[in-house]
């Protein structure tokens, strides 16, 4: 049986096919009594794909951004799909710079690291051509190592959940001077978030999940 399917697999990848089928982690995640083909099925996931804030957080992310100061940059560390960034972009002053910081190692989709990368580099193109935002690809560490900016007028922290991440997240973002700092996920499904921002002097604030010290 193996033997057939690598034959066929192997015929069809001559002429550019490929075999697929969803695995079973991702049927859970497609509406239930509809039949959709494998295209409509990667389609409408990546579309509805979760791990990005909800809209009361990025009202609330929004109304922080516009209170801060536009002459000084913003840091967002974990931007996943880009949907943070681009509310960050859409509130702060075109000309005032965002660091958007991912290593691509988690993503809620399961694609792989090099597409999850590519994805997101295309979907904010245009704001970094035009909205003066600097992708980096690399780790919170390094990004923190090699910082050289003016203190960040806004800090936004979403990317490694655990306690230990968040609490260096809070501490660089207190030690460069940071006047607002913020995250999401303040949520009991994520008690390492809870318990750094906790140790910190606490939420000030919670919109949505959003919080701020
Ligand atoms: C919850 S998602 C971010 C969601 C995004 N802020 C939004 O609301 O649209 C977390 C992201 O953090 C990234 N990440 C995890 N650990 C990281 C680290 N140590 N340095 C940089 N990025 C990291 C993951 O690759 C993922 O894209």
């Amino acid at each position: 049986m193996i033997l057939i399917r690598q034959a066929i697999t192997r015929v069809l990848s001559v002429f550019g096919y490929e075999l697929c089928r969803l695995s079973p982690l991702e049927r859970p995640t497609l509406p239930e009594n509809v039949r959709l083909n494998y295209k409509d099925a990667q389609i409408y996931r990546a579309l509805t794909a979760q791990g990005q804030l909800s809209i009361e957080g990025a009202r609330f992310l929004s109304d922080l951004v516009r209170s801060c100061d536009p002459q000084r940059p913003i840091v967002e560390i974990g931007c996943l799909y880009g949907y943070s960034t681009q509310v960050v972009c859409l509130a702060k002053h075109p000309r005032q710079r965002l660091y958007s910081v991912d290593n691509f190692s988690w993503n809620s989709l399961g694609i792989s690291r090099t597409a999850h990368l590519l994805a997101t580099r295309k979907r904010l193109q245009e704001y970094i051509e035009t909205q003066n935002v600097h992708l980096f690809e690399g780790s919170a560490e390094m990004f923190y190592s090699q910082y050289c900016d003016l203190a960040p007028a806004l800090f936004f922290c979403d990317a490694d959940h655990s306690y230990k991440a968040v609490t260096d997240d809070i501490a660089w973002a207190k030690s460069v001077g940071a006047s607002i700092i913020c995250g999401d996920d303040y949520a009991p499904q994520h008690q390492g978030v809870v318990a750094a921002v906790d140790e910190n002097g606490g939420a000030h604030e919670v919109h949505g999940r959003v919080w701020r010290l």
